[in-house]
């Protein structure tokens, strides 16, 4: 049987051989080139999607001249303060892109109660505070970003448990969303709103020390921190510190 198996392979010539290798050499190139452009299409996919949720965020900042620039604030400093934690870039790059679209379940909330000027009812707070289930259930069809609407879900639940929408806390709480959280704080401290001036880069740093431990993750505040001391130039606001009362301890809805 061997024997006839062998007579068999040297009776195909070598040139024979020598290009049924190549053929097969050849699909198999071609194998991997298709399979690399499955995965750049799926990635271009992917920023469609993220573009088109990025618009729609775009879209509620531009109702409330107030929250301006919040979304990419808190998209940029949480990425940087997540790499600061140590975690690797796409962890990273997925967090501070949870963070830009933290606030898309605002949709949801009337403009009457998203631009009142002063606190808010018990009525009103109560629909205020759906906006991390709704942000996340606008971007729960995006297997991709399923991370992502875990983190939108918890960006205001607070380490002692005092948060919502779930009351979690401490390491029950998401890193991603503890992370959102202090940029999400330190922004609201460091922009004016209509009841109040905005904070000094200062006193916003002695207000998330303060919080570090209690509402918020005290780890993360000392990356972020840090990140902030290499970003200081960037960030123009400077207020009176006046307000750091009743509004900035509740400062981020
Ligand atoms: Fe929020």
């Amino acid at each position: 049987m061997r024997d006839g198996l062998a007579r068999e392979l040297t009776a195909v010539p070598a040139d024979d051989l020598a290009m049924a290798y190549r053929r097969l050499n050849a699909s198999y190139q071609q194998t991997l080139r298709y399979a690399e452009d499955v995965r750049r299409l799926y990635q271009q996919v992917q920023r469609s999607v993220y573009q088109s949720l990025l618009g729609l965020a775009n879209a509620l900042e531009a109702k409330d001249a107030y929250t301006r620039g919040h979304s990419e604030r808190v998209g940029a400093w949480s990425g940087q303060a997540a790499l600061a934690l140590g975690l690797a870039r796409e962890e990273a790059e997925l967090i501070g892109q949870a963070g830009l679209l933290h606030d898309l379940g605002k949709i949801g909330v009337p403009e009457a109660v998203l631009r009142k000027r002063g606190p808010l009812e018990e009525d009103e707070w109560t629909q205020m505070r759906r906006h991390p289930v709704v942000g996340a259930q606008i971007v729960a069809p995006f297997e991709f970003f399923a991370a992502g609407a875990i983190t939108i879900r918890h960006h205001h639940e607070r380490l002692d448990g005092s948060g919502y929408p779930d009351g979690l806390a401490g390491a029950a709480i998401p890193l991603g969303a503890r992370v959102v959280a202090v940029a999400d704080v330190y922004d609201a401290l460091t922009s004016a709103r209509p009841y109040r001036a905005a904070l000094t880069h200062a006193a916003a740093v002695e207000h998330l020390h303060a919080e570090a431990g209690r509402t918020l993750d005290g780890a993360v505040v000392v990356a972020f921190v840090e990140t902030m001391r290499g970003l200081r130039e960037e960030v123009p606001r400077v207020g009176a510190r006046a307000a750091l009362s009743g509004a900035a301890a509740a400062p981020a809805r």
